[in-house]
């Protein structure tokens, strides 16, 4: 990884997190020995992003584990523990599939279940690499080899997955090769992941950036700043329907209605093939108080009701390719997953 930090490590039997909620006031580690802490940290976004939380869940397998020998749970309570942990985030599938993944070694012993996280954390890093190569590629080859100016919602990068990252990667590569002007990152209301996240990692990475309100990207885009948007997925359904963060589907209208590229880009562990749309994504609801109060101040009257979906699916008829470790899929051409 090019950047100087790791957003999950496995070291001496704790898991430890890079504190996303403090970023980028301060770069504070965290350490978790019992699963229901660790839950309670997937959930307060702690660690976050569909990759980072497939890595969480392996590990988080080999502490229930180490917690039921521990307290002397019996087989029952862990395998309840392992059903808590991968349920503890519903939208991202990486975080169902790598729990899923990852305890079918339990026969094998505690120290093949470690061995399995290990692989599978491994493969995450790779394939951000690979990612990062045919979405420069696709881009590339699709606008032109030239300065480009990007648009991204969410955080997609290094603090999304164990490598560069999804859509980050892919720009992170762009830059590498001399092919990035600027990037906009939507701030990504309500928790900020776009201007507390991906604006520290731009900055890190030395990638000119400015970070716009979500409410700006559609003007950005309509009028001529943006030659593409690129965007992470929670969950890609066979037809390339795809949950991403909150916003990530007007972002889409806007470049449709443009005509410019809008990317999705995800490991194939972000693939459902057992949904045919995204009409069958469970999208996590989240709660009143992130709207109602900012950093805990009140910003909204007592009692106010709220809609806070924290994600939405843009139709495969918006997107122009989904970029995945094996492959780019051409959506807009009629292709599937
Ligand atoms: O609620 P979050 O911060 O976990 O949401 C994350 C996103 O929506 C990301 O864009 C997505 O997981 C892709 S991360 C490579």
């Amino acid at each position: 990884m090019s950047s100087a930090f790791e957003a999950i490590v496995w070291q001496d039997g704790k898991i430890i997190l890079l504190d996303q909620t403090k970023i980028p006031t301060s770069e504070t580690y965290n350490s978790y020995d019992e699963v229901a802490d660790f839950i309670g940290a997937i959930q307060n976004l702690v660690v976050r992003g569909a990759p980072a939380l497939g890595v969480a869940g392996a590990y988080g397998v080999v502490l229930a584990i180490d917690e039921a020998s521990r307290k002397g749970l019996s087989a029952k309570e862990l395998e309840h523990n392992l059903d808590l942990l991968r349920d503890a985030r519903p939208t991202a599938v990486n975080l169902a599939w790598a729990v899923e993944q990852i305890r079918k070694h339990l026969p094998a012993g505690r120290d093949a279940v470690l061995a399995a996280a290990h692989q599978l954390a491994r493969e995450d890093k790779e394939s951000s690499t690979s990612m990062g190569n045919i979405g420069a590629d696709w881009l590339i080859n699709k606008l032109g080899s030239k300065p480009l100016t990007l648009l991204t919602h969410c955080n997609t990068g290094s603090l999304a997955t164990t490598g560069t990252g999804t859509a980050l990667g892919v720009i992170k590569e762009l830059h590498k090769r001399g092919n990035v002007k600027e990037v906009y990152a939507d701030e990504t209301r309500p928790l900020l992941q776009g201007s507390r996240l991906t604006a520290w990692e731009l900055m890190k990475s030395d990638i000119p950036y400015r970070i716009e309100p979500d409410g700006a990207a559609a003007m950005a885009i309509l009028s001529g700043r943006i030659d593409a948007a690129l965007i992470g997925a929670d969950r890609i359904a066979k037809n390339g329907d795809s949950a991403n963060k909150i916003g990530s589907l007007g972002v889409a209208l806007a470049c449709h209605a443009a005509g410019i590229p809008f990317l999705v880009v995800a490991p194939e562990s972000t693939v459902d093939r057992s949904i045919a749309t995204g009409e069958e994504i469970h999208i996590e609801i989240r709660g009143d108080e992130e709207l109602t109060h900012f950093k805990g101040v009140q910003v909204a009257p007592i009692g106010a009701k709220t809609f806070n979906p924290a994600f939405d699916v843009t139709p495969a008829k918006y997107i122009s390719a989904v970029i995945t470790e094996k492959q780019s899929y051409e959506i807009e051409k009629g292709e599937t997953l």
